[in-house]
């Protein structure tokens, strides 16, 4: 059982989040159903800045929107004082309908459109991460055209490989992300020489996602401030702002230990000075972009269960209302998952069952050999640790309506996305 921030067992021996029963929330709401704890992610929010506060005062901490962003997470966000970061246009038009003040959006993204870039520049989103060599000649244009400056940084590659999944590794040397060095300093010294609309404000990095060992961060941010060292002593141009990107793992399994938020910041923010300190250069503002570690522990998925199959001499499948189409992180990254049938929280786990999809692709198995009390059709199975990268990847494969999602806090449980209808499915067919 994994429970975290404000989730525990209730009297009724029900699974409780945000002082809500979740059976009661399934009854109101129906399943599945995405759940997010309101206080966790402000209380993580809140970690990153007070740690960011403690290590490095000229620091600044922006929410990677990819993990989850819709308006009311966008709006949150702005409450709690934090910066976005948004990869897409779609991402963009979300912040900016839910109020995020334009300044503090960060727009990241290896193909940006024409019309993407169009759209930023519009919305004087407060630094472009440019991605490639191409892009940058494409913002040059742009911003010539429109007489405005545009405040950029240039997204490198460190070369540091992780330890994490290769779909989720993007710091490497042969990433589709980023500029190596070399290249990198190309493209610095065209902006200096011939960019007038383009303010070269420092450099970017991120090098994956789900991590749980320091030394990469560690050696990330040293191989960055070595790499502002270099292109100073090359051009003369001395960044004022570094961007280390996110990447902090998140606890998915028992035995899961991913460090703390005030570790990994700590760790990170000591790597910059000691090496700012070694290469005798000032030391620059630092951002760092959390995306799973604040919103992905607070979600939960809650899932009616179904058919119950047990196979003679094989496995026995509970299949649940959802699946990939709500959570393709085990079918794309083998991705485990803790749960509990959370209206039999207390029951021992004496069964062991292979949780299954509702998609047609035998390939949707949600958790695999997982021990849970024996199951009943209509239990209720509250999936752990899906607040990041569940809602967002949905899809609607097989026509599955995407489940609503609701913030809980302090016994009250808001609507934050309705549950897509069938007229939503087909609201975009033409005849
Ligand atoms: N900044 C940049 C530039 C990124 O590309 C990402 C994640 C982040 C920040 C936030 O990283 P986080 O703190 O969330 O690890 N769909 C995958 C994860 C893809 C992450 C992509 N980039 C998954 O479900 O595991």
């Amino acid at each position: 059982m994994i429970l975290s921030g404000t989730m525990q067992i209730n009297s009724k021996q029900h699974l409780e989040i945000g002082g809500c029963d979740t059976v009661a929330l399934a009854e109101e709401f129906g399943t599945p159903l995405f759940i997010m704890d309101e206080e966790q992610m402000r209380k993580n929010c809140r970690r990153y800045l007070q740690a960011m506060q403690e290590n490095y005062p000229r620091g600044k901490i922006i929410y990677a929107g990819k993990a989850f962003l819709v308006l009311a997470m966008a709006s949150l966000i702005k409450e709690e004082g934090l910066g976005l970061d948004v990869v897409s246009g779609g991402e963009l038009y979300t912040a900016l309908k839910a109020g995020f003040p334009p300044e503090h959006i960060f727009f990241h993204g290896n193909n940006k459109s024409r019309t993407e870039l169009s759209e930023a520049l519009k919305a004087k989103v407060g630094t472009i991460i440019v991605d490639s060599l191409s892009e940058l000649k494409e913002l040059l244009e742009l911003s010539r055209g429109r007489e405005q400056k545009v405040p950029i940084y240039l997204r490198i590659k460190p070369g540091i490989d992780t330890h994490t999944h290769d779909y989720i590794q993007t710091g490497q040397d042969d990433s589709k992300f980023g500029l190596g060095f070399s290249k990198a300093i190309g493209a610095v010294r065209l902006v200096l020489s011939a960019a007038p609309y383009l303010d070269l404000k420092g450099f970017h990095c991120h090098i994956g996602s789900q991590i749980f060992q320091l030394e990469p961060f560690r050696l990330a941010a040293r191989a960055m401030v070595g790499f502002m060292a270099e292109v100073r002593s090359e051009t003369g141009y001395v960044a004022p702002e570094l961007d280390l990107g996110g990447g902090l793992g998140i606890r998915y399994l028992k035995n899961d230990d991913p460090p703390s938020i005030e570790k990994f910041v700590q760790v990170i923010t000591a790597a910059v000075k000691e090496t700012a300190k070694r290469e005798d250069f000032p030391l620059p503002k630092l951002l760092l972009e959390p995306g799973r570690s604040i919103s992905g522990e607070a979600g939960i998925t809650l899932y009616r269960v179904g058919v119950i199959k047990d196979i003679p001499g094989g496995r026995s499948f509970a299949s649940i209302d959802g699946g990939m189409t709500d959570n393709i992180r085990p079918a794309l990254y083998q991705a485990g998952y803790e749960a509990m049938v959370a209206n039999k929280a207390l029951q021992q786990p004496t069964k062991k069952v292979t949780v299954a999809g509702k998609a047609c692709e035998s390939g949707d198995l949600l958790i695999k050999d997982i021990y849970l009390p024996p199951l009943q059709k209509n239990d209720l199975l509250a999936v752990f640790s899906t607040g990041a990268y569940c809602y967002s990847m949905a899809s609607n494969y097989n026509r599955n309506p995407r489940p609503a999602v609701i913030f809980v806090n302090n016994g009250k449980a808001r609507v934050v996305v309705r549950r897509e209808s069938y007229d939503d499915l087909i609201g975009l067919d033409v005849l």
